[in-house]
C-alpha cells in the first residue's frame, strides 16, 4: 500500500494554495469522468521514489532545500478511480471504498471481512471501542493463508477512545497493534476529541517514526476542534473520519479538511442502523438509482466517492458487501450530484 515519492519535495507558495484552495470544490469534476477527484495534499516526502508525473508543481531535492515551516509541501491527491485509491499525504496509497466493521463480533465479524477481501476490498476499518481488532485480525491472517491477499494488500485502520486509552496512549496503541496482530498499522486514528489528545496524537507520532503505524489521523474532528489542534502537533493528519451521508452532508467541513491536505473519509455512509430504510427509500435517491439501473447504496457511495470522500460501508451480507464494491462503472451528472446535495438536512445520527 506503499507508494512511492523520492525524497524531494513539492513547494507552492503559500498564495497558491489559498487561491487553488478556495476553489478546489468548484474545480473538481462532480461527475468524476475525469476518473479523479482533487483534495490538496500538504505533504512530506518520505521515500526514494519517483514524483515526476506530478504536473504543473516544481520539485526540488530534499537535500538540496529543505521546506520552512511556512513553505509547506503541497501536491495533489487525487481519487484514481482505476486503481480505486487515494495517496495518503503520509506517502501511503489507501483504497477509497472499505468495509467498516462497528457492528460485527465474532465469526459474522470474521466472515464478514474475508467476504469483503474476498471481492477485492482492500480497506477494513476497526477500532478499539468495537471490540473485535481480534477478529478482523484473525481474518486478514486467515485470508493471506489463503492466498486471498497479501498484508500489503490490504489497508486496515484502528483507533483509540478517548479516556484511559487516551490518558496512556503508548500502552492503548501497542494494544490495538497486539490485538490485531497483522504486523503494522496501516492507520491508526483517535477515536474523538480528547483532553490528552494532543498528547495522544504525538504517541501515534512515535509509533509512526519506529514503523509500527504506517499514517496517523483523526475522527469526529470538525472546523473549530481543527482549528484548536493543528497547531499543537507536527504531522498534518492524514484523514479524517467523520459522519458524512445525504441527510448530513458537512458540506463545509469537507472542503475545509480538503484543503489542508487531509483526506476526508464518512462514517455513516447509509445512514447508520435505524436509518438506512428512510435513506435508500428516500424518492431522490430512487430515482437516480432507476436512471442508471444501480442501488439506492451504490448510489450513495459513488455520490461520496465523487466528493472525495472514502467510504467505509458496514454490512455482513455477502451480497451487499458484493454490491458495495460495484460502484465505479457509472458515475453521476452534476445535476444528480446537486440533487443529492439539496437533501442535506444537517440531521446527524449520532451524538458526536
Ligand atoms: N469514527 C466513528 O466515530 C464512527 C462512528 C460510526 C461508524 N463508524 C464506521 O463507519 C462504518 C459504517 O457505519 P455503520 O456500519 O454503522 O453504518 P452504515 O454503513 O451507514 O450502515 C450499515 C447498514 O447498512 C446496511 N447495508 C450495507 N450495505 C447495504 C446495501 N448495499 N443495501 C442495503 N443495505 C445495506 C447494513 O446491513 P447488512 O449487514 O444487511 O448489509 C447495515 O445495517 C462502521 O462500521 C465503522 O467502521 C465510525
Amino acid at each position: 500500500m506503499r507508494k512511492g515519492f523520492r525524497s524531494g519535495v513539492i513547494i507552492l507558495l503559500t498564495l497558491l494554495l489559498t487561491a487553488c484552495g478556495q476553489n478546489a470544490a468548484e474545480e473538481t469534476d462532480m461527475t468524476g469522468s475525469t476518473e479523479t477527484i482533487q483534495a490538496a495534499v500538504i505533504e512530506t516526502a518520505p521515500t526514494d521514489e519517483s514524483m515526476e508525473s506530478v504536473e504543473g508543481l516544481a520539485v526540488t531535492d530534499r537535500e538540496e532545500s529543505e521546506p520552512s515551516a511556512e513553505e509547506k509541501i503541497i501536491m495533489k491527491a487525487e481519487f484514481d478511480f482505476e486503481t480505486r485509491a487515494v495517496m495518503l499525504n503520509s506517502g501511503y496509497e489507501m483504497p477509497i471504498n472499505g468495509l467498516g466493521t462497528y457492528s460485527l463480533h465474532g465469526d459474522e465479524c470474521i466472515g464478514s471481512v474475508k467476504c469483503a477481501l474476498s471481492n477485492g476490498v482492500r480497506l477494513i476499518d476497526t477500532a478499539s471501542a468495537y471490540g473485535n481488532e481480534e477478529e478482523v485480525g484473525q481474518a486478514v491472517r486467515e485470508a493471506i493463508e489463503e492466498g486471498i491477499i497479501r498484508r500489503e494488500d490490504v489497508f486496515v485502520t484502528t483507533k483509540i477512545y478517548p479516556g484511559d486509552e487516551m490518558k496512556h496512549p503508548a500502552q492503548a496503541i501497542q494494544a490495538c497493534i497486539d490485538r490485531l496482530d497483522i504486523g503494522y498499522v496501516d492507520l491508526m486514528l483517535l477515536h474523538h476529541p480528547d483532553p490528552n489528545d494532543v498528547e495522544a496524537y504525538k504517541a501515534m507520532e512515535q509509533f509512526v517514526k519506529e514503523g509500527k503505524i504506517r499514517s496517523i489521523g483523526l475522527s469526529n474532528w470538525y472546523v473549530e476542534e481543527l482549528t484548536e489542534f493543528l497547531p499543537q502537533v507536527e504531522t498534518v493528519p492524514a484523514l479524517i473520519q467523520n459522519e458524512i451521508h445525504p441527510y448530513y452532508q458537512e458540506n463545509e467541513v469537507i472542503p475545509y479538511i480538503q484543503d489542508l491536505g487531509i483526506v476526508v473519509q464518512g462514517w455513516y455512509p447509509l445512514g447508520g442502523r435505524g436509518h438506512t430504510a428512510e435513506l435508500l427509500g428516500d424518492p431522490v435517491i430512487i430515482e437516480i438509482a432507476k436512471g442508471h439501473g444501480v442501488s439506492s447504496a451504490q448510489v450513495i457511495l459513488r455520490w461520496n466517492l465523487q466528493k472525495g470522500v472514502v467510504v467505509i460501508l458496514g454490512s455482513s451480507n455477502p451480497d451487499h458487501i458484493k454490491e458495495n464494491t460495484e460502484v465505479y462503472h457509472f458515475s453521476l451528472t452534476e445535476d444528480e450530484m446537486a440533487r443529492i446535495n439539496t437533501l442535506d438536512r444537517g440531521e446527524k445520527h449520532d451524538w458526536y
